[in-house]
């Protein structure tokens, strides 16, 4: 039997959230929330779950689906994946947005922190590589170091007309047939909209082994459908157990008692702090294998909230700024600003209970006190120290904090942690009444870059662009 389906074995692999230091009694200088403000707004937590209830699994929440309806898909993930690992010798997924940092966030978090670099043999997978830029100094110094005709290329857009994922693909393509002389459905892979888009209408004409992404998925909540499976799969994560997590999340969070709902616990006090103008949201993982949940954070925490109207069509001009920070690293360079600088910040951190490895502090400096201190202790004391001290450090400044713990990362932890902040993000967004699963924002940008390149249907816009007040090279200087 597979460990992660035995009941015992999952409660040991539950995620807890600490927000001791989110209440004022704990943090003290009239900062955090009173347990009187927590009840006197219980109702809004409430309502938020209940608003998510009344549309979960329909329209664009169809990803709280993902954990249970895919058995048909990971079988075929599993054998393309295995097929994969078996014949080339790198993985290149091209995409940008939610289509790339949820890939690059699992692989960093589940695989050698060098898999890249490990012999062939202690690897037991393709080199990995997830290109989510259209930098041409990076295009080319991927082409230096892969070989493109043992290359599966996995090309991941669900509109399947992102400039930039496009861009690469026509690059790739012409590298693999005009230079290698390669039949290109050999060494590409779509992931897409089974219905709308370009991708879907090449990968038929090119005969490409294609995934899909269902409508109802948005790329920040896509990780659990093929867009994060198979690459996962193909770096040997066991995505049933992946899954899994993410399902035992589910579970959790299911009654819209915060007090027994970690994910809406953690909506509600974002949203009161916002109320109390903390405007950051600082996520620091206090291990590298989590540094890219971070990002990934940061993509789902900006475009889902961060909106100028809400449902009604009203101004509103929501949102909370996160920023990624790396324990212990950044107590090196940003802790001094959130200890001491303005009260707009929340800090999460995320504790591991155990690091996957013990590395032992050996003796030496004999004669110098401030440096024999460390021996005899583990690195993994260090760093658990350095976390407890920095909590206590911002807590004891009145900066409110919390702490995700993780008894270990591996597939299951992951899978309850990316559920547990995909729900936090649709919870807060009905706590602010706004379209959590939008990104007009992001249009405006797109629209411009189409008019610059002089795409077709977007004269206008180039017009626009053209009579947009010029530069003063006054200012330039
Ligand atoms: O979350 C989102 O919807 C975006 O970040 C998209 O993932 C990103 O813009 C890429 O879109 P697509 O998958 O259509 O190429």
């Amino acid at each position: 039997m597979k460990k992660y389906i035995d009941k015992n074995w999952q409660n040991e692999m539950k995620l807890r959230l600490d927000y001791n230091n989110m209440l004022s009694n704990y943090v003290g200088g009239g900062q955090g929330l009173t347990e009187e403000e927590l009840e006197a707004n219980v109702k809004i937590a409430e309502e938020a779950f209940k608003s998510f209830e009344d549309i979960r699994g329909s329209g664009m929440t169809d990803w709280v689906n993902l954990p249970y309806n895919q058995s048909q898909i990971i079988e075929d993930i599993e054998k393309t994946a295995s097929e994969i690992r078996q014949n080339y010798e790198y993985f290149v997924v091209l995409g940008i947005g939610g289509s790339a940092l949820g890939p690059i966030a699992v692989f960093n978090a589940l695989c050698h922190l060098h898999h890249n670099d490990l012999p062939k043999e202690k690897r037991n997978a393709p080199k990995f590589y997830v290109e989510d830029n259209v930098d041409p100094e990076r295009m080319v110094a991927l082409l230096d170091v892969i070989e493109p005709d043992k290359t599966m290329f996995n090309v991941v857009t669900k509109s399947g007309a992102t400039s930039e994922t496009m861009a690469q693909y026509l690059i790739i393509v012409d590298i693999l047939k005009n230079i290698y002389k390669k039949d290109i459905s050999k060494h590409v892979i779509a992931t897409t909209s089974a219905s709308k888009g370009n991708l879907i209408k090449i990968a038929k004409q090119e005969n490409l082994k294609t995934f899909y992404i269902p409508d109802g998925v948005g790329g920040r909540f896509s990780e659990l459908c093929p867009v994060g499976l198979l690459p996962a799969s193909v770096l040997g994560i066991d995505i049933g157990e992946f899954l899994k997590g993410a399902e035992y999340m589910d579970k959790l969070c299911s009654t819209s008692n915060f007090n027994n709902n970690p994910a809406l616990a953690s909506a509600y006090l974002s949203y009161l702090t916002i109320k109390q103008g903390k405007n950051i949201s600082v996520m620091m993982p206090y291990t590298d294998s989590l540094k890219y949940i971070a990002d990934w954070y940061c993509q789902l925490w900006a475009e889902s909230l961060g909106k100028e109207v809400d449902k009604n069509g009203n101004y509103a001009y929501v949102g909370q700024t996160p920023v990624k920070s790396l324990g212990v690293t950044d107590q090196h360079s940003q802790v001094q600003l959130y200890t001491e600088g303005p009260f707009d910040k929340v800090v999460t951190f995320i504790a591991v209970d155990n690091y996957r490895k013990t590395v032992n502090i050996p003796n030496g400096c004999e004669d110098i006190q401030d440096v024999n201190f460390l021996c005899g202790h583990t690195l993994n004391e260090l760093i658990q120290a350095e976390r407890v001290a920095t909590e206590y450090a911002l807590t004891k400044k009145n900066r409110i904090n919390k702490t995700i713990y993780l008894p270990v990362v591996n597939a299951f932890t992951l899978g309850e942690l990316l559920f547990f902040f995909e729900l936090e993000t649709a919870y807060a967004g009905e706590m602010f009444n706004i379209d959590t699963y939008n990104q007009p924002g992001v249009e405006g940008g797109k629209n411009a870059t189409y008019a610059l390149l002089g795409r077709k249907g977007y004269e206008e816009k180039a017009k626009e662009l053209k009579n947009a007040p010029k530069k003063s090279l006054k200012y330039i200087i």
